[in-house]
């Protein structure tokens, strides 16, 4: 018998980093994300393509990315003890969006692990029980993540997220197009977001204050999302992006190519996820996907367009 789960990648629309001190953050699921098939086996073993990963749940990893992975999947198998004692599993997935570049690969993958796993065991888990179950998961990658990865990665769509909350999902008239482009920049979320909390040490008063002008853009752009107001919408991604500057998460390549996203017809352009590199986004519709993603190419960045919504 075997079982498959797959899960979504996600871009924050708006709210990065504000989300990880219970702020909102506007995110969306993509259709790209992580699929997982598994099955009866002797020992539990986990193979990930195109990362070439074949490892054993039993075995100490001398790679860190590998130990890393073998410490996340332990920590998400405990929510199925039945894995780890009376049936170990062979796990083989594919992650389709790049890693490390901000459109929460991890989560995709270990969500579509879970959803695998779940039906495996016919343990019947909602949504939020699987984005609950990867969360451990999640912890081990990143540190303190805000959860918004891992939630994103189960539900879909388009959705306000706050710490401790229920998903707000949007009720959305329209998808919406992004051109998704990479900065070829390496970036670590657990490196940025180290970085906020020493600023935020330093100087709580300047930093609070931009988390609260970040939090009220976010806001005005979930009413703008529901009324389908695409001008508005890009307006506030531009704000989020200068406000996101100042707490030092961009780079000259991430203003080079929102800039160059703008020049081409954007309604707005920013960076998306932990920052420091990884991958930018640029809101377009019909007509102005194809410029937008062309003046990026033209950039030399791997750039997408995408569908989120509905
Ligand atoms: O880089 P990603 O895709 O993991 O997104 C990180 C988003 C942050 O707000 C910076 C961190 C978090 O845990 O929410």
């Amino acid at each position: 018998m075997s079982a498959a789960g797959a899960g979504h990648g996600k871009v924050i629309l708006l709210g990065e980093h504000v989300v990880v001190y219970g702020h909102p953050a506007l995110a969306a699921g993509l259709a790209q994300g992580a699929h997982a098939q598994v099955e009866a086996a002797r020992a539990t073993s986990f193979q990930v393509e195109p990362w070439g990963v074949d490892i054993s749940l039993d075995t100490e990893q001398d790679d860190p990315d590998r130990e890393l992975l073998r410490r996340a999947l332990r920590a998400l198998l405990a929510g199925w003890p039945q894995a780890t004692r009376a049936q170990p599993l062979r796990i083989r997935a594919e992650v389709a969006i790049p890693a490390g570049a901000g459109l929460g690969g991890s989560a995709a993958l270990g969500v579509a692990v879970a959803r695998a796993v779940d039906r495996f065991f016919d343990t019947q888990h909602a949504d939020q029980a699987i984005a609950d179950a990867v969360f451990p998961w999640e912890k081990v990658f990143h540190g303190n993540p805000s959860g918004v990865d891992n939630t994103l990665a189960a539900f879909g769509g388009v959705a306000l997220f706050q710490k401790g909350q229920p998903l707000q999902m949007g009720r959305m008239r329209r998808s919406l197009k992004l051109v998704v482009g990479h900065s070829g920049e390496a970036a670590s979320t657990k490196t940025t977001v180290a970085n906020v909390a020493r600023q935020r040490e330093r100087d709580p008063e300047k930093v609070e204050q931009i988390f609260e002008a970040v939090a009220s853009l976010v806001r005005n752009a979930a009413l703008a999302v529901e009324d389908g107001r695409l001008e508005h919408l890009g307006e506030l991604m531009d704000l989020n992006q200068q406000l996101l500057g100042s707490l030092m998460l961009s780079t000259p390549r991430l203003e080079e190519l929102c800039a160059a996203a703008r020049n081409a017809g954007a309604y707005g352009a920013k960076l998306t996820g932990g920052g420091g590199g990884g991958c930018m986004i640029a809101l377009v519709d019909e007509e102005r996907g194809d410029p937008v993603l062309r003046a990026l190419e033209d950039q030399g960045s791997q750039a997408f367009l995408t569908e989120v919504g509905p």
